[in-house]
């Protein structure tokens, strides 16, 4: 086994499968370096992003802690007439060294109301080629190591497994996916002092990520100014400023009249301008000291004018050159460009409360490679819909969250 290449694309989960997550009976895609999920409202795609979510939050928290903050596992599994009662993920990854492989896991509800984990596999290079586990029902079936540490069935053995250096890498890059539903109430708001090594997911750190920018990473800043400046013209710079034991941020702004620039404070400026900012911040806040492995953001367009939705674009493909970004969206004027191929779309429909998400169908993607139409046409004409034959052969067999798989 050679030394692996380290990883020249921003690409980190290379596949998803998803089984009963929420709306989400079944799911097999590969991801890109960016990835737009397109669909009407409660078409699924936030559960999408929520099922790689959840995944982060059991490990960097504790599977309780992720299935009650959603309500419970009746909330997370989905409902269906056929009462599944397992749910269940894989994530195939590159690391940065290049190192690849996949973790799984299945959570099947029990009698009592409690859960378990019924099977829980981390493997690098292959089965049986590079450090492995296998875990069923909370006991050790197989693994690479000589020793590994105790687990039960209620936890993701990953947590207690990341203590030994081979597996470690694997849980740092799943723990430090960033997911983002900007929310201008809590970025307006004055903010404790905090760790700002990572954003939070609503912004309400945001302050905090700028003072670590503007100590660790200035040349971060200069581009989340940037396109700040380009998405709101008013705007020419940002910084991080305290107000008694709080802080906040401070927007440098032109005023008609003044020969310079006026200073406002987060409070004081219009939602739009602050989600853009929460928006620009989660995509460049990587620097030397801490960069997220994968972003995934809602709707990065709500609340901006149409007119900024190319420096959006341009910011998402420029950003996803260093980290993976995944989007959601339904809106058509964000994807109003023929530079967004049909390799980076996402469909996703609800059928019935059923959710399915693949590539777009072949006349939509002949469409765009051809010049037809934009994405963004083809979504107002209600034309991206997933393909029913790459569909029908995910669909086809049971998708396996266990073991190599091509
Ligand atoms: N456990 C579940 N089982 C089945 N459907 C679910 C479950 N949890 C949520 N849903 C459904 O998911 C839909 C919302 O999906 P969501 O991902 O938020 O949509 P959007 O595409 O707007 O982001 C709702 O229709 C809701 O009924
Ligand atoms: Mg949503």
């Amino acid at each position: 086994m050679g030394q692996p290449k380290p990883r020249s694309s921003s690409r980190f989960l290379t596949r998803v499968v998803l089984r009963n997550y929420k709306s989400i009976a079944s799911c097999d895609v590969r991801l890109g370096e960016l990835t737009y999920l397109i669909g009407l409202n409660s078409s699924g795609k936030s559960n999408f992003i929520d099922a790689l979510h959840f995944v982060r939050d059991a490990l960097v928290g504790s599977l309780d802690n992720a299935l009650n903050e959603r309500g419970g596992l009746s909330e997370v599994r989905r409902r269906s007439s056929g009462h599944p009662t397992h749910f269940g993920v894989r994530l195939e990854f590159r690391l940065r060294t290049g190192e690849q492989g996949h973790y799984a896991f299945n959570i099947r509800a029990l009698k009592d109301r409690g859960y378990e984990v019924q099977t829980e596999e981390c493997c690098l290079y292959g089965i049986g080629k590079g450090p492995f586990f296998r875990l069923e029902g909370g006991k050790l079936k197989d693994t690479s190591e000589d020793t590994f540490p105790a687990v039960t069935s209620d936890r993701l053995a990953l947590v207690s497994a990341s203590g030994l250096p081979v597996f470690r890498p694997v849980f740092d890059a799943l723990t430090a996916m960033g997911f983002y539903n900007l929310n201008p109430k809590l970025i307006r708001e004055l903010q404790k002092p905090q760790d700002g090594r990572l954003l939070k997911s609503a912004g309400e750190n945001i302050a905090s990520v700028l003072g670590h920018l503007e100590r660790n990473a200035p040349e971060a800043i200069e581009v989340i100014e940037e396109y700040l400046h380009t998405v709101v013209p008013m705007v020419h710079g940002v910084k991080r400023t305290a107000i008694g034991p709080m802080e906040t941020v401070a927007f440098r702004q032109d005023m008609a009249g003044s020969k310079y620039p006026w200073e406002f404070l987060g409070m004081n400026m219009s939602d739009g301008t602050l989600r853009a900012f929460g928006v620009l911040t989660a995509l460049f806040q990587g620097n030397r000291d801490y960069t997220p492995s994968l972003i995934g953001i809602e709707e990065p367009e709500t609340a901006l004018h149409p007119a900024a939705s190319s420096a959006l674009r341009e910011a998402l493909q420029r950003a996803s050159e260093h980290t993976q970004v995944i989007i959601t969206s339904h809106s058509p004027d964000l994807l109003d460009d023929a530079s967004i191929t049909s390799e980076a779309l996402l469909a996703v429909v609800a059928n019935g409360g059923e959710t399915k998400i693949a590539p777009i169908d072949e006349a939509s993607r002949n469409a765009i490679r051809n010049h037809l139409f934009s994405a963004g046409e083809l979504l107002r004409l209600d034309q991206l819909a997933p393909d029913p034959k790459l569909l029908a052969e995910t669909g086809s067999y049971q998708v396996d969250l266990f073991g190599d798989q091509q």
